[in-house]
C-alpha cells in the first residue's frame, strides 16, 4: 500500500476519540470518511459535535467559510454497519470502548469485510495490539496509531508495532500520520500504556493516592504540579477532561491480564469514584467533583 492509495478512511466507535478522529482526517487529510457506532443516535452525536467544534473553532472565527465546513461535513460519511464501513476503507482505525474483547471482534469483523490491502489500525490507551492482530488473518497489516486528545491540539501520534506488522504498513502508517499533521513516536507493542501513558500513569497514580489519603484536595496537587512543574495542566484535571477514570475502570481487567495484579489494577479511588458516575470527560464530573461532593467530607 501507498500513500497515494489511500482514499477512503474508516473510524469505528462515534465517542469522544472517534468523532475527532474523522474531524480530523477529513478536514487536515482531505478524506472521505465513514464513522460507525453501535446505533444512529451515537453516529449521528459524533457527527452533530464536529459539525458544532468547525462552526466555534474555524467558521466563527473567520478561519473557515460555511462553504467550506459543508464540504468537510459532506466528506464524513456515518452508519452502524461495520461491514459496510470495511468495504469502504483503505486505512482503518479503531476508537471503540477500551475492552480487549470487544475490540477483537470489532477486528475480525473489519478483516472479514475489508479489501485485502486495508490497513487496520487501532486508537486504543494501553491495550496489546498484537491480540487484535491474532483476530485477523492480516497480521502485517495490523497497527497502533495512539493519539491524544483533543486531537485537533495534541501533536503526538504514538505508532504501536506489533511483531508481525511489515515495514510497508509501518512507513506508510507513518506517512499518513505525517499527512494529517501529526508527529509520529514508534513504540513497540511490549509496553503497556506505550510511551507517554506509561510514565504518565506513574505520576498519577500517585497523584490519586495523595488524594485518598486526604493529603490535599485535587485542585492543589494540579496547582503545585502547574507552578513547580510548568505543567500546563495538572494531571487530575487532565483525567477530568478526557474520560480517562472511566477509560482506566473498563480496562483494569484486561491490564491485570497483561501485567499482573500491581502494575495493572485500578487506583480504589478511582473504582469508587467511577462506580458512583464520577468518570470524567467533556462537561462531565469527575475528580474535582468529587472530592468536593464526597471525599473532602467523607
Ligand atoms: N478519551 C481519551 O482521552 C483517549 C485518548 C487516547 C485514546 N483513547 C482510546 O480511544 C478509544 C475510544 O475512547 P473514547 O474516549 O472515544 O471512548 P468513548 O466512550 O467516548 O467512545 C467509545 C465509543 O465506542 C462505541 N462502541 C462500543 N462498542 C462498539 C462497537 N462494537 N462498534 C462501534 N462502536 C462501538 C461506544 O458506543 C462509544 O460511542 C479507547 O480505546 C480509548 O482508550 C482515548
Amino acid at each position: 500500500m501507498e500513500l497515494g492509495n489511500i482514499k477512503r478512511i474508516g473510524i469505528v466507535g462515534a465517542g469522544a476519540m472517534g468523532a475527532q478522529l474523522a474531524q480530523l482526517f477529513a478536514q487536515v487529510g482531505g478524506y472521505q470518511v465513514t464513522i460507525s457506532d453501535i446505533n444512529m443516535e451515537l453516529v449521528n452525536n459524533g457527527i452533530k459535535g464536529i459539525d458544532g467544534r468547525l462552526q466555534k473553532y474555524f467558521v466563527d472565527k473567520g478561519k473557515m467559510t460555511a462553504d467550506q465546513k459543508s464540504s468537510i461535513m459532506g466528506a464524513i460519511k456515518g452508519t452502524t454497519i461495520i461491514a459496510e464501513l470495511a468495504k469502504n476503507s483503505d486505512f482503518i482505525i479503531e476508537a471503540a470502548i477500551e475492552n480487549m474483547d470487544i475490540k477483537k471482534k470489532i477486528f475480525q469483523e473489519l478483516d472479514a469485510n475489508a479489501p485485502a490491502d486495508t490497513i487496520l489500525a487501532s486508537n486504543t490507551s494501553a491495550l496489546p495490539i498484537t491480540l487484535m492482530t491474532m483476530a485477523t488473518k492480516r497480521p502485517d497489516k495490523v497497527i497502533g496509531t495512539h493519539f491524544m486528545n483533543p486531537v485537533a491540539v495534541m501533536k503526538l501520534v504514538e505508532v504501536i508495532t506489533p511483531p508481525m506488522v511489515s515495514d510497508d504498513t509501518t512507513k506508510v502508517t507513518v506517512e499518513l500520520m505525517k499527512k494529517v499533521g501529526k508527529e509520529p513516536v514508534m513504540c513497540k507493542d511490549i509496553s503497556l500504556g506505550f510511551l507517554a501513558n506509561r510514565a504518565y500513569g506513574a505520576m498519577l497514580n500517585e497523584a490519586v493516592q495523595m488524594v485518598w489519603e486526604r493529603v490535599a484536595s485535587p485542585q492543589d496537587i494540579d496547582k503545585a504540579m502547574k507552578l513547580g512543574y510548568n505543567f500546563p495542566m495538572g494531571p487530575c484535571e487532565l483525567f477530568d477532561f478526557t474520560g480517562g477514570w472511566g477509560i482506566s475502570a473498563s480496562s483494569e481487567a484486561d491490564r491485570i491480564k497483561e501485567v499482573g495484579d500491581a502494575r495493572g489494577r485500578c487506583h480504589p479511588l478511582v473504582k469508587l469514584m467511577t462506580r458512583a458516575g464520577y468518570c470524567g470527560g467533556l462537561g462531565k464530573k469527575g475528580i474535582y467533583a468529587f472530592w468536593d461532593d464526597v471525599l473532602s467530607k467523607w
